[in-house]
């Protein structure tokens, strides 16, 4: 009988104890394997107390340790202390199931270092796309590509935001306050809306398709907080939507990671992914395209890949989640290196005073003027090479005396 201990009893924790009551039994015959789940660690033991599992219930660490675990299942959140108890854990040779996708972010190397160096496992398929399986496809299933890039919706938060806002037309503050009162957002909504949160899953997936640990704090990184309603309707003028995405993109050995809001054709896949859903585009060099969706969170969704995670561990099923190879040198572009569209807003007071300047620098390039009837705003499409190519031509937009705003969105075909 093998000894599991849970360190957090919150939504993925309690998610995980229904999961085990309602297919444990089936699960242990299938995989003949027997395990128990002798300690569960929590801060506050008097808010548990009339749970499952209340008799195993700590507030103690050294509690935990003294259970002498096989395997611990960390779904407490946050960097600290999940960090030090998780490096303790597999230095005694404990196996640890993850959905923490902060620590990974930030430690994931080093833990999975540690794992291997003391001949234990870090599996965290929760950590990105909460059920759906993404990690161990990519990790085992694709394999043999060269995986080419990433193009993920992986914030459910603010994909609820943006869909509130193109569906119903509302704006951002009052989508805002709607996907806290649904419960999608927390009161300080600040590491789903600024990007962040992406920004740390896309960290997890392109360091395991790259081979090489990428930072999230070395990726451009920009959230919804300044999406406009006219945002919208440009979007929506030209039959697409708004969604946040997360993007890799590997070119020979430059690497192109960031978060940003994204045109997308209303009718493709990624652009059919609403609400607080997920979805997550690969491409490889044999595979092709290929996609993978569901809710993004959710306390059974989650406990769904944690409890994959915990069986693949105790069947001994277990492979390298991510191989890192030093001799690989990516250089990280801040730039999208690779030809696209692009829609761009320009704010004037004098839209027509600027149209020469535009016809001039997007000479040749398949430009479509739009909104022409707006004094303060024109928008127009464009394709280029690739970012850099863009910000070049539009410089000298910039140091135009008449404009007062500009911007650009990738337009995602
Ligand atoms: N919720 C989701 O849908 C979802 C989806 C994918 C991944 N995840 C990830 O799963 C993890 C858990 O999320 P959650 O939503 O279940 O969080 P949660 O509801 O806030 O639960 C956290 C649990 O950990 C315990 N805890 C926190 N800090 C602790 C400490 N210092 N010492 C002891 N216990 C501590 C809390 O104890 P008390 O109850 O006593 O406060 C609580 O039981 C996070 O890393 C999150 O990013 C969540």
């Amino acid at each position: 009988m093998k000894r599991v201990v849970l360190l957090g009893y919150g939504t993925v924790g309690t998610g995980v104890m229904e999961l085990v009551e309602r297919n444990g039994e089936y699960l242990r015959d299938r995989y003949q394997q027997e395990f128990d789940v002798s300690g569960i660690l929590v801060r506050d033991l008097d808010k548990h107390r009339k749970k499952d599992g209340n008799h195993v219930l700590t507030a103690s660490f050294e509690d935990i340790l003294a259970q002498e675990p096989d395997i611990a299942i960390e779904v407490m959140g946050g960097v600290q202390p999940a960090y030090a108890y998780v490096k303790t854990l597999l230095e005694r040779g404990v196996s640890v199931v993850t959905a923490n996708k902060d620590l990974m972010a930030e430690h994931g190397f080093e833990l999975l270092q540690t794992a291997r160096l003391h001949n234990a496992v870090l599996y965290f398929e929760a950590s990105v796309g909460s059920g759906i399986p993404v990690i161990k496809p990519f990790s085992q299933s694709l394999k043999g590509n060269r995986i080419q890039s990433i193009t993920g919706i992986v914030n459910g938060t603010t994909n609820f935001i943006l869909s509130k806002m193109y569906d119903e037309k509302l704006g951002y503050r009052d989508s805002l306050k709607l996907a806290q009162e649904a419960g999608f957002a927390e009161s300080d909504p600040s590491s789903d809306v600024k990007g962040y949160d992406a920004a740390r899953k896309l960290a997890i997936l392109s360091s395991i398709a790259f081979e090489k640990a990428i930072s999230w704090q070395h990726m451009g990184c920009e959230g919804v907080e300044n999406i406009e309603p006219r945002d919208m309707d440009n979007a929506r003028d030209i039959h697409c939507k708004i969604k946040l995405f997360a993007i890799a993109l590997r070119r020979g050995e430059h690497v192109h990671c960031s978060v940003r809001p994204v045109l997308v054709d209303r009718n493709s896949f990624l652009g059919q992914i609403d609400g607080e859903n997920n979805a997550i585009e690969i491409v490889g060099d044999a595979v092709g395209k290929v996609m993978f969706t569901g809710a993004g969170a959710g306390s059974l969704p989650t406990a769904s890949a944690v409890y994959g995670d915990l069986l693949d561990v105790l069947s001994g099923h277990v492979g390298d989640i991510c191989a890192l190879n030093d001799d690989l040198d990516y250089e990280l572009i801040p730039y999208y290196n690779a030809q696209a569209q692009w829609l761009v807003r320009v704010d004037a007071g004098d839209i027509q005073g600027l149209m020469d300047t535009i016809l001039h620098h997007f000479n040749g390039h398949s430009l479509e003027l739009h909104r022409l009837d707006s004094k303060e705003q024109v928008f127009f499409v464009v394709e280029t090479e690739d970012e850099r190519e863009l910000l070049r031509k539009l410089a000298p937009l910039q140091a135009n005396p008449y404009v007062q705003g500009l911007r650009h969105f990738l337009i995602y075909r």
